[in-house]
């Protein structure tokens, strides 16, 4: 696959000059556009529009035809890995996801296989070839996969939205079968991701949606220690590029220095750690993507604009940087809000590049 001719992120991503701040969205394809609400219909659950590779296609390349993004990203979710660990995965309407059988002890860890991408998670990897071929260089396309901490709550919990009981239960009473689920874990996640590079994505983002619920003295030995295992093992060039690689912690911003001693080459910040701090902190050894308020969009377009200019205010002049919101776009938001912001940062952000 040859270089994507928009190659805006990628540059920013290695931290390389650009002309201007690329942007892009987490959750770009999703609810609040009602065309993506027309073919999950169609498909009549969120698995199956998943699992079908024509309709994932579809539904990826929606926010492109609307919006002047600088990536694409594969539409699935992370909770296809432990799905097909198979732990039965279900979406229930009105109530995010729950696994039929969770992990909870010693046994459930030792029957966990660790799945293999081409045939157990074959429609990903057929959607992300048919999604680039649809967008024929066009832009660059994102891959990812949740942290093996990430997948590890959800599939100890058996879902998404509690306290996180059981998962620290686990931690603090029998942290050896955590580490062996968390192993395990990161073998499935390097080997799923290295399928996706083989099959063309030009980007991968590992999403660590909860490690910030985790104590200081554990976020390393539970959540970092295992994303850095995922990444020493990924193949990070691939028919002659290199794949840039982008790490999220949300509520991380604590800890953002260990997060780059580990060597992804940019990290994800949510909107609570000021970004211009972030850099001064950081921003020699890593690119940063952030980290725009998500609830911001709710605001008139003029507020909008004023707050994306803050951002781009606080990163400053100089490479490195990716536009992004600090978390997913909520599903109720205006799409014409979301446009105002992209062209903001199409406006504001060449005064903050160049000589
Ligand atoms: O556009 C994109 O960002 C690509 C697609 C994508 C989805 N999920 C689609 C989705 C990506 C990258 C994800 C990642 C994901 N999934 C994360 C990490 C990022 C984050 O948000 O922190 C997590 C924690 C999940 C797990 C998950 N998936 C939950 C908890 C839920 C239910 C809650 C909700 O938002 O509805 C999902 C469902 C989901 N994944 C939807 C979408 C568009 C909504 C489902 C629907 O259309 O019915």
């Amino acid at each position: 696959m040859n270089a994507p001719k928009n190659d805006c992120l990628i540059r920013a991503l290695l931290r390389q000059p650009t002309e201007r701040t690329p942007v892009w969205m987490m959750r770009q394809a999703g609810r609040y556009l009602r065309e993506y609400r027309r073919v999950r219909e169609q498909a009549g659950s969120f698995m199956k529009l998943c699992s079908t590779p024509e309709l994932a296609c579809e539904v990826t390349l929606q926010p492109l035809a609307r919006f002047r993004l600088d990536a694409a990203i594969l539409f699935s979710d992370i909770l296809t890995v432990p799905d097909a660990m198979g732990l039965g995965l279900e979406f229930v309407e009105g109530e995010g996801p729950h696994f039929r059988n969770p992990v909870r002890s010693a046994a459930d860890v030792r029957r966990l296989s660790v799945p293999d991408p081409e045939t157990d998670l074959r429609y990903v990897m057929d959607a992300v070839r048919l999604i680039q071929q649809n967008l024929d260089g066009s832009v660059p396309l994102i891959g990812f996969s949740g942290s093996p901490w990430t997948l590890a709550t959800y599939m100890v919990e058996g879902g998404g939205g509690q306290e996180f009981r059981r998962v620290k239960g686990l931690m603090y009473e029998q942290p050896v079968v955590l580490h062996d689920l968390l192993e395990k874990l990161a073998d499935a996640v390097a080997l799923y991701i290295n399928a996706q590079i083989a099959a063309g994505v030009d980007v991968v983002m590992v999403f660590d949606t909860w490690g910030g619920i985790l104590p200081a003295a554990h976020y390393e030995e539970f959540s970092l220690a295992y994303a850095k295992r995922v990444l020493d093992k990924l193949n990070r060039r691939h028919g002659g590029k290199i794949i840039p690689t982008i790490f999220f912690t949300k509520g991380g911003g604590q800890w953002l220095e260990a997060m780059a001693e580990t060597g992804f080459d940019a990290l994800g910040l949510d909107w609570t750690t000021p970004i211009g701090e972030a850099r001064r902190r950081v921003g020699h050894k890593v690119a940063l993507q952030g980290n725009l308020d998500p609830m911001a969009l709710y605001a008139p377009i003029e507020a909008i604009r004023t707050e994306v200019k803050r951002v781009l205010e606080q990163y400053g002049h100089g490479e490195g940087h990716v536009f992004n919101l600090g978390h997913g776009i909520l599903p109720d938001v205006d799409p014409e809000h979301a446009k105002a912001m992209i062209e903001a940062v199409h406006e504001f952000s060449p005064a903050f590049h160049g000589r």
